[in-house]
């Protein structure tokens, strides 16, 4: 059963990162076949700063491996190194309708939002679609934002095997049902682009100032308060064990404390909770020349993988050689 994720190489790993997408890889680490990579091509679609993509994939790349992918386990590898997947989302391309483009949620977004849209934007499901199908995927754990992405990909897939005959495996997405949607400082969906995230990685500090700006309502200390409609107790929900959920809420329940208290204490579960990751990462940060190994052995091993289903696909839609 061969499981395959990724993360775009865009930005800071927040909570909503953890919870919706790595956490479910590394149940994955154990039983499965597990095949990871940093979407650093993808990342191109809204970074145009060559310091900063460079910078944020060796920095993905130390954060994931502190939080425990283990690449004596997993496949574990940039998604650059391996340029067979390129040919393949044009491959690809040739069997994407553009209506199944145009009906995608997260472009439309993006275009509803008048954010500055260019061609990589709206094929951005086609590379995706090459990345899962290159590899033969069964399971592909991610966040619901990303489902339709994995359906369409089955879509292609379908279009292709219907016309060129049976050539490629058609993917499933796997979602946590308790955390599909993580919520942000402000309630909304927590994500970079809103600027609402808690993220993993910032100092003691910084978190303490992303979590004091959570937004609450204004009950006031001497009242009772009520824990289900609260984004602090939303978040707090994610890490907390079924006695300590049970004595936040008691603590919720009786008047007296009011939410900088709960703040506090949110910033001090979520330090602890990533308190041994943050050592193995400074450790990466520090040693980067291993990482860049371990990133060398995942692309030697994902490109035998891509070269041999290439070859295939090649003489399906007939390149010459
Ligand atoms: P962002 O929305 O911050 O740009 P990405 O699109 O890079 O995050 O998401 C990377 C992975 O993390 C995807 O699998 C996505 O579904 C998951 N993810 C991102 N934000 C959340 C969230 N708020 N709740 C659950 N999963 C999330
Ligand atoms: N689009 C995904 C995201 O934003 C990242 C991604 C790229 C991905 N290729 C993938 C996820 C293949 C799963 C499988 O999170």
């Amino acid at each position: 059963m061969r499981v395959l994720s990724a993360i775009q190489a865009s930005g800071r790993l927040h909570i909503g990162n953890y919870f919706g997408a790595i956490a479910q890889m590394l149940k994955y680490q154990d039983s499965g076949d597990l095949h990871v990579f940093i979407a650093d091509y993808h990342a191109l679609t809204t970074i145009k700063d060559a310091k900063e993509l460079k910078q944020n994939t060796i920095d993905l790349a130390c954060s994931y491996l502190s939080l425990g992918i283990d690449p004596n386990k997993s496949t574990f590898w940039v998604q650059s190194d391996v340029k067979e997947v390129l040919e393949l989302y044009w491959i690809l391309s040739s069997f994407t309708p553009m209506g199944l483009l145009e009906r995608a949620h997260s472009y439309k977004d993006k275009v509803a939002k008048g954010i500055s849209t260019n061609h990589a934007l709206f094929s951005y499901p086609v590379l995706m679609a090459a990345d899962i199908l290159l590899y033969d995927t069964n399971i592909v754990p991610v966040g619901k934002d990303q489902i339709q992405h994995v359906e369409m990909t089955r879509d292609i897939a379908i279009k292709f095997n219907n016309l060129l005959g049976d050539t490629f495996v058609l993917p499933e997405f796997k979602i946590d049902d308790k955390v599909a949607v993580v919520p942000g400082i402000d309630g909304a969906k927590m994500s970079k682009s809103y600027k609402n995230t808690i993220d993993i990685f910032s100092s003691f500090k910084e978190l303490k100032k992303q979590i004091g700006k959570i937004v609450t309502d204004s009950t006031p200390m001497d009242e009772p308060k009520d824990y289900n409609s609260c984004n602090i107790f939303k978040i707090a929900k994610l890490f907390l064990n079924e006695d300590e959920l049970n004595e936040l809420k008691r603590r919720y329940k009786t008047p007296g404390e009011g939410y900088g208290h709960f703040k506090a204490y949110l910033t001090d579960v979520i330090w602890e909770f990533f308190s041994k990751a943050r050592e193995k990462r400074e450790y990466y940060i520090n040693h980067q020349d291993e990482v860049l190994k371990i990133l060398d052995n995942g692309a030697k091993k994902a490109k035998k993988l891509a070269q041999k289903k290439m070859s295939i696909i090649r003489e399906a839609v007939g390149i010459y050689r």
